[in-house]
């Protein structure tokens, strides 16, 4: 039985969480920082890491009773792919406890976690091999998981992630941020039909996505179809009635959960999967809960608190390499980029 310290700082939430044998959540403390980049509509990084700085030791408090530092096995940490400021906020206050401490620790890749997420509380593991769908703010990507740790990317976005595509029409809709569950919501009162926004599928055996596409056709619907040399962002927003606006919503969110859908099953039945895995911050979307109930294969979904950025799923996958006796150097590094590229 291991006891895992997790520390998540890769975008714009600080969290730290206490995750026994790897799905029982004991302590999950997220600070989130919506509210300071709402007014920007997105995450603006210099801020990110200031209030990282800010957060940190508090969170680390608020997750840690007395006795507890020196109870855990390990100290995990999410040092890639993130902003490169506020990633440095995690990874040094990691190898700093790891240090004092004299325990192990383990460096986790983000969307790694993300995929591992399904299985927190729910202790439920999908069957393998399974195609793993990790659609956030910063990631849309498929990848085959023959394991835990046997993770292969199989296809990504070109352009724009699919929550960064709801946070950019939140923002031509006027509408706050974070962009996601505004329009999730919306979209429960419009009809998916009303407008038919493009589906980009690419070609026919691409298992890459693209959302810019329909992040531009909402503007163009919105805004109207600019003349040439004209500056579409420069006209005024037509003034739409709530009904029409949950109409763009709908039908928006139905454009993303089709090329969702279609991309999962194209990808499961290539590479012969058993189960699916959703998980980011786009996994919580009602739409798509609702569509993928009827894959003809199971699908793991996590559990809502742990589908946005949080530390818990860091701390459940750190138990896979801790049960491997897979640690990281104190020298850990803070990268940008994912673990699986292409
Ligand atoms: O996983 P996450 O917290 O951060 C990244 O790693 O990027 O995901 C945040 C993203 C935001 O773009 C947000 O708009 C989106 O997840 N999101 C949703 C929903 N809840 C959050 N998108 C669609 N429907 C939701 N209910
Ligand atoms: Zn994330």
């Amino acid at each position: 039985m291991a006891t895992i310290l997790g520390i998540e700082t890769t975008c714009d939430e600080t969290a730290a969480a206490i995750v026994v044998d790897g799905v029982r959540v004991v302590r999950d403390i997220v600070a989130s920082q919506a509210a300071i980049h709402e007014q920007y509509r997105g995450v603006v990084p210099e801020i990110a890491s200031r209030a990282h700085i800010q957060s940190i030791l508090p969170v680390l408090t608020e997750a840690l009773q007395a006795g507890d530092l020196q109870s855990v096995d390990a100290i995990a940490v999410a040092h890639r792919p993130g902003l490169i400021g506020s990633l440095l906020i995690g990874v040094t206050a990691a190898k700093t406890l790891a240090w004092a401490l004299g325990k192990p620790l383990i460096g986790i890749d983000h969307v790694h976690a993300h995929l591992y997420s399904v299985i927190l509380e729910t202790g439920v593991a999908p069957t393998f091999p399974a195609i793993g769908l990790v659609c956030s703010g910063g990631h849309t990507a498929m990848y085959l998981v023959r394991d835990w740790l046997d993770v292969t990317l199989v296809g990504s976005t070109i352009d724009d992630a699919v929550g960064e595509a709801y946070d950019k029409v939140a923002a031509i809709l006027g509408l706050g941020y974070p962009g996601g569950p505004i329009i999730d919501k919306l979209a429960l009162g419009g009809d998916p039909a009303a407008i038919r926004f493009p589906r980009t599928l690419l070609d026919r055996e691409s298992l890459d996505f693209s959302f810019s596409g329909l992040k531009t056709a909402v503007l163009y619907h919105v805004r109207g179809v600019p003349r040439r040399g004209q500056n579409v962002k420069d006209r005024p927003p037509l003034a739409l009635s709530d009904a029409e606006l949950a109409n763009v919503a709908a039908s928006f969110q139905a454009a993303c959960i089709d090329v969702l859908r279609k991309k999962l099953a194209r990808a499961a039945e290539r590479f012969g999967a058993r189960s699916i895995i959703v998980g980011g911050g786009v996994s919580a979307n009602r739409g798509l809960r609702e569509a993928l109930a009827g894959f003809n294969l199971p699908v793991h979904f996590p559990k809502l608190a742990y589908c946005t950025d949080n530390a818990a799923m860091s701390a459940g996958l750190a138990q896979v390499y801790f049960e491997r006796g897979q640690f990281s150097e104190l020298d850990l590094d803070a990268i940008t980029f994912s673990t699986f590229r292409n």
